[in-house]
């Protein structure tokens, strides 16, 4: 019969090897701060798209970006802010090297405002801080994003997808103001901001 300090199993440990139980312990710490980190994400993920509406804008439309100046929804005279029979405001813009078309867009305020952009060549992308509109704007699809502006503001809007040597400087004005200023506004002054 082999002398039990023969058997290596039942030798205490050299100096430095962590035990297995402590190894054990320790991976199911891990596991639970992982599985809690997971849930909170979770959480924050339905919260955020259940109250304020934050969530990938999921529109897949298709449109030929090379006939776009030729007619149809974003023809030049269609772009900018248009009232809908229903009271809410439909904004379409197009981007493109490098600049929005229009530059500008006046949005009335606490009114349902559905953003509909297309490209008419490269990625470009469309964000306005502190709200849920955040999208890229591919060719050949239409983003479209919806949202509600609870007070006057101005956005200043850079492009923020590298689209090129000109995305430095490309960038739109998002104009949110109160609904009776909006309602004497006539479609081209919409596109003007103020600017005569
Ligand atoms: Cu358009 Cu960057």
């Amino acid at each position: 019969m082999a002398d039990a300090n023969s058997n290596p199993m039942l030798q205490p440990l050299p100096d430095g090897v962590v035990p297995a139980e402590v190894v054990a312990r320790t991976e199911k710490r891990w596991l639970r701060l992982m599985f809690g980190t997971l849930v909170v994400m979770m959480v924050i993920v339905v919260l955020t798209s259940a109250v304020a509406a934050l969530h990938p804008p999921s529109n897949v439309e298709v449109i030929q970006a090379s006939t776009l100046h030729l007619g149809g929804e974003f023809a030049e005279s269609n772009l900018g802010t248009a009232i809908e029979p229903d009271g809410s405001a439909t904004v379409r813009l197009i981007a493109e090297q490098y600049d929005f078309v229009p530059h500008c867009v006046e949005v009335p305020v606490n009114t349902p405002v559905r953003f509909r952009i297309t490209s008419a060549d490269v990625v470009h992308g469309f964000l306005l801080p502190h709200t849920n509109v955040n999208t890229m704007v591919m060719p050949g699809f239409v983003a479209e994003v919806r949202t509600r502006f609870d007070h006057v503001a101005e956005y200043a809007m850079p492009c923020h997808e590298f689209c090129g040597l000109g995305h430095h400087a490309m960038w739109t004005h998002v104009s949110v103001i109160d609904k009776n200023s909006f309602a004497n506004q006539g479609p081209i002054q919409r596109t003007r901001c103020g600017r005569k």
